[in-house]
């Protein structure tokens, strides 16, 4: 039974920042009470920058278990990890350099490999070994944070990408519509969908229209399609990406 997602509007991109810190804080603390570790991966784009921020600043930072935490990502662009466009690059610069997260427990995906297909099947790999699953088994993340663009893409599923159809591999090379070499490497719905609780952060006028779409009736955008089969759904949106809803819709 797919979960139902639960929607949060709050006032702006601060606050939104705030709301998203403090629940992957409360997520961290339980999951660590319950198994000793946070397994959590990482968004890209620029909306969870502020996040990010948060959680390295106090009173924030101190509340987050970090020794405890292993950090991936949701996929990462075929750059090396010092690009300007580096998701991982973008999540040092904010907060992993910033906090005392062992080296150890941060997985990047490898945007540099000329061999984007040899770099989603070492991530697959990666995962299977961090989470300890055996083949066929999918590794189950206690948070993950999404974005999601204007067209309904998130992570690296975009509209139209054959890695929409994958149902078996972990992580998939993403070619972009028209480009020759893959562009991205992503966490594929099997993955997503098995999270424990998967997180979406929408800010800003321009998200308004497609969060309509995607949180109508009959969604079929990327971001529309990730629907956690035994975990929290939940879209927590500032005031202007969520000016198009009805009254109400927060649940
Ligand atoms: C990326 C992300 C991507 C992002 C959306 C939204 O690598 O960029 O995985 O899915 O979340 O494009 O990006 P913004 O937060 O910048 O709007």
């Amino acid at each position: 039974m797919n979960a139902a997602p639960t929607l949060r509007i709050v006032a702006d991109a601060g606050t939104l920042a705030a709301e998203a810190a403090a629940l992957v804080i409360e997520r961290a603390r339980a999951a660590v009470a319950e198994r000793g570790r946070f397994m959590w991966a990482l968004s890209g784009g620029a909306t969870p920058r502020a996040t990010y921020a948060r959680l390295a600043e106090s009173p924030e930072r101190a509340r987050m278990p970090w020794e405890q935490t292993w950090v991936f990502f949701g996929d990462e662009r075929c750059v090396p990890p010092d690009h300007p466009e580096s998701n991982y690059r973008m999540a040092s610069e904010t907060l992993l350099a910033k906090v005392p997260v062992p080296a150890g427990q941060v997985f990047r995906m490898r945007g540099e490999a000329v061999d984007a297909e040899a770099a989603a099947a070492e991530y697959t790999r990666t995962l299977a070994e961090a989470f300890g699953t055996r083949r066929g088994e999918l590794p189950r993340f206690d948070v993950i944070l999404l974005g999601f663009g204007v067209d309904g893409h998130t992570a690296s599923l975009f509209p139209g990408s054959p890695a929409l159809k994958e149902i078996f591999r972990p992580v998939a090379a993403v070619h972009a519509a028209a480009a020759a070499l893959p562009q991205r490497l992503t966490l594929t719905y099997p993955v997503l969908n098995a999270a424990a609780c998967v997180v979406f952060l929408g800010s800003g006028a321009e998200k308004a229209k497609v969060v309509k779409t995607m949180l109508g009736e009959h969604a079929r955008l990327p971001a529309a399609m990730v629907q956690p089969t035994d975990g929290t759904l939940l879209w927590i949106l500032d005031r202007d990406a969520a000016v198009l809803l009805s009254p109400g819709s927060a649940r």
